[in-house]
This record gives structure tokens, C-alpha cells and sequence, in this order.
């Protein structure tokens, strides 16, 4: 399965110029219309900017999807337990504090807990282990370094137990909706009876709301996007002068998804000298860089179900801006 949201397994480890990068760049920037994979953003700044993007204002998404959380941890581990003992995985290395309110609802029940952070970055891993052990007493912590978008493959289990496998912070929004059913059934494909899958999506809403959330007054989100040419300048010895880009969010209503794009603001060309490349941009040309999906109320279930997986309970917060899903393998 190809996936534009992850690299593949090796992507982020190998630096400066991994062989990924070079393809990907040459291969999105030779493309018509332009574009970039959003795996790209996450370099040590991006990482830094996007944690920074979760605490504005106009980013509604993270407070209200931890809202619902704080709201219903409990229900959730109650609902997804059915009794027995559970085992946590998560799909991405632990969005820390969202996180720590299932984590902490799940040792209130059951005294100790195995959490399995899933990602393809050890040190992400390294760092979620740390604190986590550290700040919520009663949690094991064994991390899975694993691309989970090419299916899922966890430790087996003791007799009696069920696993709760979180994929939160509208992540999977990220996918095409084609990527995001293989991700889910890939999911489904490593899972057993009883076993069940937490989803958090981010719901269709008003087009002034939605467009804030991805261009933001302060500018957070412009440099998040923009770094990305930063990099390439650093890592591919490119020349792309971010003056003479910017950052556009574009709401999709048609494919239901925000666009993030980066615009020449003039006709230039730029020299990628690592690739040997150079490229041609006309004034308001745009590069694609990422894609998030907004639903409609119903359609994470049709998703979950067509996934393999039985609807088994849904919260919501007041506005009905964001939905967190539980899916279960009847
Ligand atoms: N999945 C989240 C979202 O779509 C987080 C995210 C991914 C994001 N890429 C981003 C947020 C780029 C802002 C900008 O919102």
C-alpha cells in the first residue's frame, strides 16, 4: 500500500539526504499539479511547530478531542473492557496529555496496564516510554517501532485479555479516504475477537472555523508549512527563498477535506542542487502539501464498519465539532 502520511519504515531515520527524500521531492515537484508528502513537516522544528499548533486558539481540534476524553475516559475503558482485563496500543508515539486520560482511566479499573506505543520513529518511542513510566504510575510501557499503515502486528496476549488499540488527534484524516480503509482493515487484520479499535475523527463544521484552525493569526501553522522548504533548502541544498513563498489552507468542500499549499507568489525557478534539479514555478502556482478530512456525523461509523468492525459507541463534544468512535471485532 503506498501512504502519503507515513514514509516508509527506514524515512525518518536515515539523515541528512535520505534516498526517500530525494525520490519524493523529485518525483511530487515533477508532478502536475505540485506537491510534497506531509511526512516531510517533521523534522526537529516541525515537530516543535506543530506542538505549538495544538495550543492556539483557533486549533480547536485538541482541546475539544481531549475534552470528550476527560469527559468519558472512563466509559470508553469501561466500554472497550467489557469486563476484562485490557492491554493499550497506540497508533503513533503518544499524544501525551490526551493520552494520560485513557491511560490513567484504564489503571482506576484495573490497577496496572501494558500500553504499546506503536510508530516508526524509536526516539519519538524513547521519549513517550520515558515520561509516561515517569508520570502515571502502574503503566508498562512497551514500544513497537512498526509502520502501522502496512497493518499491524502486536505481541500475543494472555488468556482473557483484550486490547484497545487508540488512533486519536484526527490522524487518520490525514488519508485519502482509499489509504485510510486499508489503514483501518490492516488494523482489523491484527486484531481478535472482543478487541477494539478508538478512533478520534474531526467532523464537517463551518467553513470560517474550519479555514482558522489551519491559518491561524499568529502565523504558527504558515511556519509549520513553509519549514518544509526550509528543510529542503538544508537537506537537498535547494534555494527556495521563503519570502517568495506562502501558506494557503483551502477548504475542499467537494472531497469534504482542508488543503495546505504552498504559493509562489511570483514566477521563479529553484535549484535543488543535491538532485540535480531544477524547477520551474508560475506566479500563484501552488504545491500541495497535506490533506485533512472532515466527516459527516455517520460516516466514522460507515468507515469502522466497512473496516470490519462493529460501531459499538460514540461521544461527542457539545458543538459536535469532533467524534471519538469505538469500533469492536464481534
Ligand atoms: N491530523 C491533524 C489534523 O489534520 C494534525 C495535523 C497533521 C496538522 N498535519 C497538520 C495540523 C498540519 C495542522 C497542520 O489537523
Amino acid at each position: 500500500m503506498t501512504t502519503t502520511a507515513l514514509p516508509p519504515a527506514a524515512g525518518r531515520v536515515a539523515e541528512p539526504v535520505s534516498a526517500q527524500t530525494a525520490l519524493a521531492v523529485r518525483t511530487g515537484l515533477a508532478a502536475q499539479p505540485k506537491r510534497l508528502p506531509p511526512w516531510l513537516f517533521y523534522d526537529h522544528e516541525g515537530s516543535r511547530l506543530f506542538d505549538r499548533i495544538t495550543e492556539l486558539p483557533e486549533y480547536y481540534l485538541t482541546r475539544t478531542e481531549r475534552s470528550i476524553l476527560a469527559a468519558h475516559a472512563g466509559a470508553m475503558i469501561a466500554q472497550a473492557a467489557q469486563g476484562s482485563r485490557l492491554r493499550i496500543a497506540e497508533l503513533g508515539a503518544g499524544s501525551a496529555d490526551k493520552t494520560r486520560l485513557l491511560l490513567a482511566a484504564a489503571i482506576a479499573r484495573q490497577g496496572t496496564l501494558d500500553y504499546e506505543p506503536v510508530d516508526v520513529s524509536p526516539s519519538a518511542l524513547d521519549a513517550a516510554r520515558e515520561r509516561i513510566e515517569r508520570e502515571i504510575p502502574g503503566v508498562r510501557v512497551c514500544p513497537r517501532v512498526m509502520d502501522y499503515t502496512h497493518g499491524l502486528e502486536l505481541e500475543e496476549m494472555h488468556e482473557g485479555e483484550r486490547r484497545l488499540v487508540l488512533y486519536i488527534g484526527s490522524s487518520i484524516g490525514n488519508f485519502d479516504p482509499e489509504e485510510a480503509a486499508q489503514l483501518l482493515q490492516g488494523v482489523r487484520a491484527g486484531l481478535r475477537r472482543g478487541d477494539s479499535l478508538l478512533l478520534g475523527v474531526d467532523l464537517v463544521k463551518e467553513d470560517s472555523t474550519l479555514l482558522a484552525a489551519y491559518d491561524d493569526r499568529a502565523g504558527v501553522t504558515a511556519a509549520f508549512n513553509l519549514n518544509l522548504l526550509h528543510r529542503l533548502n538544508r537537506e537537498l541544498g535547494a534555494d527556495f527563498n521563503l519570502e517568495a513563498f506562502g501558506h494557503r489552507a483551502v477548504w475542499n468542500r467537494a472531497e469534504s477535506r482542508i488543503e495546505m499549499h504552498l504559493v509562489s507568489r511570483l514566477s521563479q525557478r529553484v535549484r535543488l542542487a543535491a538532485l540535480e534539479l531544477d524547477v520551474e514555478f508560475a506566479a500563484g502556482e501552488t504545491i500541495h502539501t497535506e490533506n485533512s478530512f472532515k466527516y459527516l456525523p455517520g460516516q466514522p461509523e460507515t468507515m469502522l464498519t466497512e473496516a470490519g468492525f462493529t460501531p459499538a459507541a460514540s461521544w461527542s463534544d457539545p458543538n459536535r465539532w469532533f467524534a471519538v468512535c469505538l469500533g469492536r471485532v464481534d
